[in-house]
């Protein structure tokens, strides 16, 4: 019973249902509507590739996987070995709570990787794939 309770909890977009992240969502669609007028939702599709999309940095590559692991459902590591919990809410539900930690680690972490911030777009791609993560 709860099993089913929590398969249904999970699949609907009622809005009582919604979970924390979908106001993030929503404010980055918005804000990707003004970034490009073409734009028509979000890609769990890009979300993956972005996170696994290796750049080169002082002759090693580098990803969001050097530090949250090819799994993001995994607890991964700092390059000073520091621990960092999982990043995916599967495994994590305090992950994309709080917006304001959010922009402040894809500002850190998008520009640790791409040198650069990452768009409104990449962004929502991202949460959308990582909240597809079962
Ligand atoms: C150099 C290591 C490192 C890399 C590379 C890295 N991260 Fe992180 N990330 C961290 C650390 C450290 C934290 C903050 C500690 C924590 O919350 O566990 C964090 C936190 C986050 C958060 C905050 C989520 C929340 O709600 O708590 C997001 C989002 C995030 N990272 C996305 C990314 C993305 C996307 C990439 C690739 C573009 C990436 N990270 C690459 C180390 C890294």
């Amino acid at each position: 019973m709860q099993a089913t309770l929590f398969a249904l909890a999970c699949c609907l977009s009622l809005p009582a249902l919604a979970a924390p992240e979908s106001a993030l969502i929503a404010d980055y669609a918005e804000q990707a509507r003004q970034e490009n007028p073409a734009f028509n939702g979000f890609s769990a599709e890009r979300g993956k590739a972005l996170y696994f999309a290796e750049q080169q940095r002082n002759g090693k590559a580098i990803s969001c996987t050097t530090c949250h692991t090819a799994d993001p459902r995994q607890a991964g590591k700092t390059l000073a070995y520091r621990k960092v919990e999982a990043l995916a809410p599967a495994a994590n539900p305090e992950r994309f709570s709080n917006p304001q930690k959010v922009e402040k680690w894809f500002r850190r972490n998008c520009d640790d990787v791409f040198t650069r911030a990452c768009s409104a777009q990449e962004k929502g791609d991202f949460i959308t794939w990582i909240n597809s993560l079962k």
